[in-house]
């Protein structure tokens, strides 16, 4: 454990975790749109700043990827952090005018925002699919493209390898904005423009699974699909 100071308050804190950890441990609201407490942190959107002490100096970093610090000294809601979070709403907002999640966190933090755009979903570069797919379903079928040394900014975007997908959605379950839609209907689920057979619950009948999915669960667990074929609701 380590000893900082978040707000004045006193934290024995883990050693390892972030700033933002902590301070959600504390009950304290710090704007977030790029973090999931279940994966690794990106630090895309810089929402979450706060300020830190260091060598006498207080500076601004982002708190999901900063790691607390013996001695670490943290404000959560000083004019510098409240002013900092608002200009990285006004520049996500000024990019992504018509995007509904991004437009009410913008104004949440104190940008004029225009209500009369139309609504719009927009990838916004968060990363939350990526990292989902990657460090939870361990399927890597999305990747950042234009994304390197020479990488240009405003031509990243999300790629989609269909052949890697197994349609289980976390993806869309995470995106914050709903840019990734998935749709069930019968026995088809469609998402990124793939379209899934989905399985049929061997006990209620109901469409609960793509057969992808199963078939990727039962080879890397060893369990048969047969013993798979079962719902959550009939196990
Ligand atoms: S598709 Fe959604 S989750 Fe993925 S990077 Fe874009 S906004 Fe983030
Ligand atoms: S939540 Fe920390 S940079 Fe996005």
């Amino acid at each position: 454990m380590v000893n900082i100071k978040i707000d004045g308050r006193d934290v024995k804190a883990k050693e390892g975790s972030s700033i933002l950890e902590n301070a959600k441990n504390l009950k304290i609201e710090i704007p977030t749109l790029c973090y999931h407490s279940d994966l690794s942190p990106f630090g895309a959107c810089r929402l979450c700043t706060v300020e830190v002490k260091q060598n006498g100096k207080w500076k601004i970093t982002t708190s999901c990827t900063t790691a607390v610090e013996e001695g670490m000294e943290v404000r959560t809601d000083t004019d510098t952090v409240k002013n900092s979070r608002k200009l990285a709403a006004a520049l996500l907002n000024y990019k992504y005018p018509g995007d509904k999640a991004i437009r009410e966190t913008a104004a949440k933090l104190g940008v004029k925002v225009d209500a009369s755009k139309a609504d719009a979903r927009n990838c916004v570069l968060c990363g939350l699919c990526v990292r989902a797919c990657q460090e939870i379903v361990d399927v890597n079928a999305l990747k950042f493209r234009d994304r390197g040394l020479n990488r240009d900014l405003e031509e990243a975007s999300i790629e989609f390898d269909p052949a890697a997908c197994i349609g289980c959605g976390s993806c869309a379950y995470v995106c914050p904005t709903s840019y990734v839609q998935m749709e069930d209907k019968g026995n088809k689920r469609t998402i990124w423009n793939k379209v899934f057979k989905m399985a049929s619950c061997s006990v209620c009948g109901r469409h609960f699974a793509p057969v992808e999915q199963l078939e990727y669960i039962s080879k890397k667990t060893g369990v048969p699909m047969s013993k798979l074929l079962v719902c959550v609701s009939c196990r």
